[in-house]
């Protein structure tokens, strides 16, 4: 693998982002999606190679941070820079953000939680790959065609406490 670094995004990565998400139709609502997530309750975290970005996930704090659920999502790897494990590292940096996170707010990390669609097997097995566990069938959530699953981790588990 290309030397690739694994950080929080930043307001300097901005209009890469925009161009990341080019995809999303409404655009005043993608500019102020992104800054949600650039915010301090949230957050995106970036694979970069070359200073280029190679992946993304967003996490979102859900309700009272009491509860210790973050939901990721937008998790996608540039399609020339996949299965070369960067979803992986950045799935785990992700994790340690949460972590780290619940731990300065003085808070037990519960789990996170993202939904899968069915049909994308490759998606589902690197979750399970990754620790993530099928929780439920959820329906049809996006799209009234497929419907969605819900994987989670569960924070609470040995390997995660330190
Ligand atoms: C799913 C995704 C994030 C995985 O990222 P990645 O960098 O390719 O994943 P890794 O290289 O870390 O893969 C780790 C393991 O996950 C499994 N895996 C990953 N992609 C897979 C695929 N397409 N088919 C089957 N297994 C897959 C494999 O077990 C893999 O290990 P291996 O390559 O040694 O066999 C990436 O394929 C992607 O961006 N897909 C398109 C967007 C998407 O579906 N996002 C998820 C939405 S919920």
């Amino acid at each position: 693998m290309d030397k690739c670094v694994f950080c929080l995004a930043t307001k300097g990565d901005r209009s890469a982002l925009l161009d990341w998400f080019g995809h999303y139709k409404n655009k005043s609502y993608l500019v102020k999606r992104l800054d949600c997530y650039l915010s301090q309750y949230n957050f995106t975290s970036l694979a970069k190679i070359d200073g280029q970005i190679v992946g993304v996930l967003q996490g979102l704090f859900k309700e009272d941070p009491a509860m210790g659920l973050v939901e990721f999502e937008e998790v996608k790897i540039l399609d020339t820079a996949q299965r070369k494990g960067i979803g992986s590292k950045l799935l785990s940096f992700s994790v340690d953000v949460v972590k780290k996170r619940f731990k300065k707010m003085n808070i037990p990390s519960r789990k996170i939680f993202l939904f899968v669609n069915e049909k994308n097997v490759g998606a589902q097995k690197f979750y399970e790959k990754n620790g993530f566990v099928l929780e439920s069938e959820v329906g049809f959530l996006f799209s009234d065609k497929r419907k969605e699953l819900l994987y989670s981790l569960d924070l609470r588990q040995k390997s995660h406490v330190k």
